[in-house]
């Protein structure tokens, strides 16, 4: 008798062909002037718990840990998208089901597919909105062929006085999500990872490639050889989750998945054992967006650091980006060569909730690094899209003194050993006493970090 009663309700609405609350206005705007529009389906059951359930178990390693926890996000999500995906099986265009969050993209929905998803599924379906499109954003200063030297970034956080205590990022595998890389530079030579190094959810090439530059150059500032990168004995694997155009959220989620969990490049032979110590990630959009916070969530079970930048939308305060704005990332703000937030860097605290962020800054004003168009040529460019790197470059050496570092540790060692300015940072003197601006502050969060003092600063193995 219910049921009936819901059949009923559902078909009304469908009838007046009202939105449906579940459907954002933008998407039913868009369905209404160009009859179709990629769409994703939220779906009401959230994934949290099935995380929680696996945080609160014991497993002999975190690949184990991984696998569980992949599989057990898989059969949630699988259990409640199964009628939907019923529903939407005759479609021509192939819908992508994610596990790692549970929704459902679908390219090109049209308004007569909206009504049946609605009147069928209106109680399972959360929302039912426009793909989010985040950016990655820089400032390109020049193009260069000059040779490889120590870069001013890696030289002003200290990272030459790490390798000089032996410890370069050897047997560390890093990750990020970008434009991808042109893997044949010559600062990147030798570093890619032999296999599960590579995905592709835009035109599924196989190997990597970079048709922007800014991945090349974020990747050459982590592991870039010879004076490029943070940490230059590691070795990498990168997703595409950004073309020149955005980064569309389609495309990010998948990366998320594979990061947690990668495969090759055809998407065969996945394997959680494979997946890398951190994920590096310059790009980000709006505030107080949590629509990632799945996927940071799941990189946390598995023990992957989630480094993100903080935005280019400074210096106006609450300017912080997501999902750098988000808990449970190390975000990045930019600094120059005289260890000043650059004026572009996004400030906290953040729009709603009034977190300060970011939580690190790091060398991000005029930044040289690889570049796309040819295996020896180097671009100078500006943004927290820089200073993201010089942080994930710097995880990977602590990890390498020490591989059972927490994310909390991680995240302190950084913090505690960050430079503060001393000078500016009386911000007034009177009756005998300094009034200092208290740390951390919303431009530079704890401060620039600094790989020398917290590595040192590091228990050992
Ligand atoms: C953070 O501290 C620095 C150094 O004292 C100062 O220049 C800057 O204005 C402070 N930022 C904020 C938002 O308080
Ligand atoms: C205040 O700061 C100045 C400059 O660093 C220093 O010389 C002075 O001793 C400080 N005064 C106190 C009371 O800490």
């Amino acid at each position: 008798m219910k049921f009936a009663i819901a059949v009923v309700l559902a078909v009304a609405v469908c009838h007046v062909s009202a939105a449906p609350s579940t459907v954002s206005s933008s998407l039913l705007q868009k369905l209404r002037t160009e009859g179709v529009s990629d769409a994703i389906i939220v779906l009401k059951d959230e994934v949290s718990s099935v995380v929680e359930r696996v945080n609160s178990r014991r497993f002999t390693n975190s690949a184990e840990k991984t696998t569980v926890l992949v599989n057990a996000l898989r059969e949630r999500t699988r259990v409640s998208q199964k009628a939907i995906l019923s529903t939407l099986s005759t479609r021509k265009a192939a819908v992508t089901a994610f596990w790692i969050t549970n929704r459902i993209f679908v390219p090109q929905l049209t308004l007569q597919e909206l009504e049946v998803l609605s009147a069928e599924h209106g109680s399972e379906i959360a929302e039912i909105r426009e793909q989010i499109i985040a950016t990655i954003d820089y400032e390109s200063e020049g193009i260069d062929a000059n040779p490889q030297v120590l870069e001013w970034g890696v030289d002003n956080i200290n990272a030459p006085e790490v390798w000089t205590e032996g410890a370069e990022g050897e047997g560390i595998v890093v990750s990020h999500i970008d434009t991808g890389v042109r893997a044949t530079h010559e600062a990147l030579a030798g570093a890619l990872r032999e296999t599960h190094n590579w995905l592709d959810p835009y035109s599924n090439a196989q190997t990597p490639d970079d048709d922007n530059g800014h991945g090349t150059h974020t990747m050459g500032t982590i592991v870039g050889r010879d004076g490029t990168g943070v940490a230059p004995k590691a070795t990498y694997i990168s997703c595409r989750g950004c073309e020149s155009a955005g980064c569309t959220e389609a495309a990010l989620l998948s990366c998320g998945q594979w990061t947690t969990c990668p495969t090759n490049s055809d998407g065969s032979d996945e394997d959680c054992s494979k997946k890398p110590v951190l994920s590096s990630n310059s790009w980000g959009g709006g505030n107080e967006n949590t629509w990632y916070n799945d996927v940071i969530a799941a990189w946390q079970a598995a023990s992957i650091v989630p480094v993100f930048a903080i935005g280019n939308s400074g210096p106006g305060c609450r300017s912080a980006n997501s999902p750098g704005d988000q808990r449970n990332v190390i975000s990045v703000g930019a600094t120059n060569a005289q260890n000043a937030v650059a004026s572009f860097s996004s400030h906290g605290p953040t729009l709603l909730t009034a977190r300060i962020k970011p939580e690190v800054s790091a060398p991000g004003n005029q930044v040289r690094s690889a570049w796309n168009t040819g295996d020896a040529v180097y671009n100078t460019i500006s943004g927290t899209s820089m200073a993201t790197p010089h942080v994930a470059g710097t995880v990977a050496l602590l990890l390498s003194k020490n591989s059972a570092l927490t994310f909390a540790q991680i995240e302190t060692l950084l913090e505690e050993n960050a430079l503060r300015p001393r000078i500016e940072n009386i911000i007034c003197t009177g009756g005998g006493v300094n009034i200092t601006n208290p740390w951390p502050n919303n431009s530079f969060g704890h401060g620039k970090i600094d790989a020398k003092a917290s590595f040192d600063a590091a228990p050992s193995a």
